[in-house]
């Protein structure tokens, strides 16, 4: 059932087009009335994408009040969650994984030949140019393909090694396409072909 009972934000300087209020409020109805706040990830989520990949207090105070929440509890959401950006980010935004499989896989590397290729001092910074953006998050997930990054909240590069990662970066700034997946010729997450066994075999 749709929830109405919260108020409609204040016409301000930013608001949700048609398209996306509409999206916002098919969110908003996924969760039972009186628990609206629970759709402030996929609104934050929405305003982001709608402002060109960040947010400013404008946009956190426009969900607040679509959501009759406070904007402090708005914004602790979006401080905590690395998918929200709360600043304007580079063209292309390198997030690089630290977590535990990329870290013993050699992440710390993977972290310093981004931030070489792209001309940035220290994660979070962006490039002069502002084409990139490099950032350091925990697990995305891809924890068998490690060490991994993942570029714009979609394209995930796997298996990477320093200079894979630098020939990553390398191709964006010269505006080619760059495939995503695994960059030691893995389909998935499968072993290395010269290890690969069965059961059957192991059995004798
Ligand atoms: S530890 Fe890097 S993807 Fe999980």
């Amino acid at each position: 059932m749709k929830v109405t009972s919260y108020r409609k934000p204040d016409s301000g300087g930013f608001a949700f087009t048609a398209e996306n209020e509409a999206q916002a409020d098919a969110y908003i109805a996924r969760y039972p009335e009186g628990r609206q706040a629970s759709a402030v990830l996929w609104l934050l989520y929405l305003a982001q994408d709608q402002n060109g990949g960040s947010i400013g207090q404008e946009q956190i105070d426009y969900v607040a009040a679509y959501l009759g929440m406070a904007p402090i509890r708005v914004h602790e959401v979006a401080s905590f969650f690395t998918m929200i950006n709360e600043r304007a980010l580079g063209r292309h935004h390198i997030q690089v994984c630290r977590t535990t499989s990329c870290w013993l896989r050699g992440s710390d590397e993977i972290g310093k030949a981004c931030l070489e290729e792209a001309g940035i001092e220290t994660f979070g910074g962006t490039s002069g140019d502002g084409l990139f953006t490099v950032s350091e998050v925990e697990c995305l997930g891809a924890c068998a393909n490690a060490p991994m990054f993942q570029v714009n909240d979609r394209d995930y590069h796997e298996d990477l090694t320093p200079e894979t990662a630098r020939a990553v970066i390398r191709a964006l700034r010269e505006g080619g396409t760059v495939e995503s997946g695994s960059k030691s010729g893995r389909v998935s997450s499968e072993p290395p072909a010269d290890s690969r066994r069965t059961l059957l075999a192991d059995a004798g």
